[in-house]
């Protein structure tokens, strides 16, 4: 890519984006994630459809500035179908080498995690600086919540050992595409990430947490030198 060095993140972000796209296959459903990483790998996408590479490839957007970069490209979008996609790429904010992740700094983690549930194959991309050894040690894990009582659930979820935020972008509260809230719970790791995981979800007034564990076949990290794949069940 023009100007950019190998050691530049938005280098390894399409690096890896490239990757994930040796997936795709003509005539199939894919889940477009979001973020800055996902997006290079709709413009990849994009660009195998104009040059005839790729043919009846179907998008499913997670947040609406990807489905809005999905049109601009070409890409023809369809809501997510019961039977789910059949590969998903998606970003990260953080991930492990057993391929558990944080997601949701873009606020889209709510769709994003049914769209990714949903997929046949979940591919996480991202750079060298999302990959961590235990989850929490650079981003908050970001909740959805109902705007309804939010304040009660920030106060529920301290209790469930979190340092919750109200996420404010502007010095307005952050919404989310869905029209709610989001509070970033800042933990100290180690964390029980399952127990955390199931304690949320088990919490009135959540819609969605970004603790996605488990949920990926394959993950792509680019570093500046090559792009390393983490395989489920892989011992590294
Ligand atoms: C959005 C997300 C993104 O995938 C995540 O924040 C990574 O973003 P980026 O690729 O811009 O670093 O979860 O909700």
């Amino acid at each position: 890519m023009k100007g950019l060095s190998s050691g530049d993140s938005a280098l390894q972000k399409v690096r890896a984006a490239k990757e994930a796209l040796t997936h795709v296959e003509s005539n199939m459903l894919v889940g477009l994630g979001s973020g800055s990483t996902a997006h290079y790998a709709i413009e990849a996408l994009g660009d195998l459809l104009e040059r005839g590479e790729l043919t009846d490839i179907a998008g499913v957007p997670t947040s609406e500035a990807s489905g809005a970069l999905a049109r601009k490209r070409g890409i023809p979008l369809i809501d997510l179908p019961a039977g789910g996609v059949d590969v998903a790429i998606d970003g990260i904010d953080e991930i492990t080498p057993e391929l558990d992740a944080i997601k949701g700094l873009g606020g889209a983690l709510t769709r994003e995690k049914m769209v990714a549930a949903s997929a046949s194959m979940l591919i996480l991309i991202g750079d060298a600086s999302k990959a961590v050894d235990r989850l929490g040690m650079k981003a908050p894990i970001p909740v959805e919540i109902l705007p309804f009582g939010w304040r009660r659930t920030q106060t529920d979820l301290e209790a469930l050992g979190c340092r919750p935020r109200l996420r404010q972008v502007a010095e307005q509260t952050f919404l989310t595409d869905n029209g709610n809230y989001i509070l970033d719970c800042f933990v100290s790791p180690p964390i029980d990430a399952v127990q955390l995981a199931c304690a949320l979800a088990l919490q009135p007034g959540v819609v969605e947490h970004g603790l996605f564990l488990g949920m990926a076949q394959l993950a792509y990290i680019a570093t500046a030198e090559t792009v390393r794949t983490y395989r489920k069940g892989e011992r590294r």
